[in-house]
């Protein structure tokens, strides 16, 4: 991981496609004296994402990319985040599926938070299936993102008991806050803080 240097925050970019909880979390968490990275830039594959919102209220510039031509799009997000200077991707509910290409440039240095245990429950509708099988635990994981879906480098995790009345939206609330914990205690274990 890219090292923390002193005073000077890392740049990063969160990488969203819906509500953008996670965004807002993460730029209150980056306006803390702690917090080693600086949100510059967002980025979204649905001009429709309620989580676009923040970049205005904040004050940061945010793109949107569709991704249809992926080849295409990725180079010029790619050299997009290089003009920025842009040491770090914080994918925070983004839907897109990033190409091998595209994680190599940015080795080590993408991060993801999925509502599940994992290696448990990769992919969509996680709460869903965790109930249809019974599980007793579920919770949600902080991953460097690697080219297969949801299996590269676990960072950290929180679990949460089921209880018998839960239905998929109460777990995902309850993983959402959750999750609002774990993504920037990530960050400060990734850069040893
Ligand atoms: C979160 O549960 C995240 O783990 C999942 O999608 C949801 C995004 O929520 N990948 P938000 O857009 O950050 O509110």
């Amino acid at each position: 991981m890219a090292e923390s240097t002193g005073n000077k925050k890392i740049k990063t970019a969160v990488f969203i496609s819906g509500t953008g909880s996670n965004l807002n979390n993460l730029i209150q968490f980056s306006k803390k004296k702690k917090s080693p990275v600086l949100i510059n830039l967002i980025i979204s594959n649905n001009p429709k994402s309620k989580g676009l919102r923040f970049a205005k209220k904040f004050n940061i510039e945010r793109k949107i990319f569709y991704f249809k031509k992926k080849a295409y799009d990725e180079k010029k997000l790619l050299k997009i985040l290089k003009d920025r200077k842009i040491n770090l991707i914080c994918l925070a509910g983004f839907l897109t599926i990033l190409s091998k290409n595209f994680i190599q440039n940015f080795k080590g240095k993408i991060l993801n938070i999925h509502p599940s245990l994992l290696p448990k429950y990769k992919g969509l509708n996680t709460h869903k299936r965790v109930l249809k099988n019974n599980e007793k635990y579920t919770g949600c994981t902080v991953h460097f993102v690697s080219a297969k879906l949801d299996s590269g480098r676990i960072i950290m995790q929180k679990k949460i008991r089921i209880k018998a009345k839960d239905t998929p939206k109460k777990i995902a609330k309850k993983v959402l806050t959750q999750e609002h914990k774990l993504y920037p205690k990530a960050i400060l274990k990734i850069f040893n803080l």
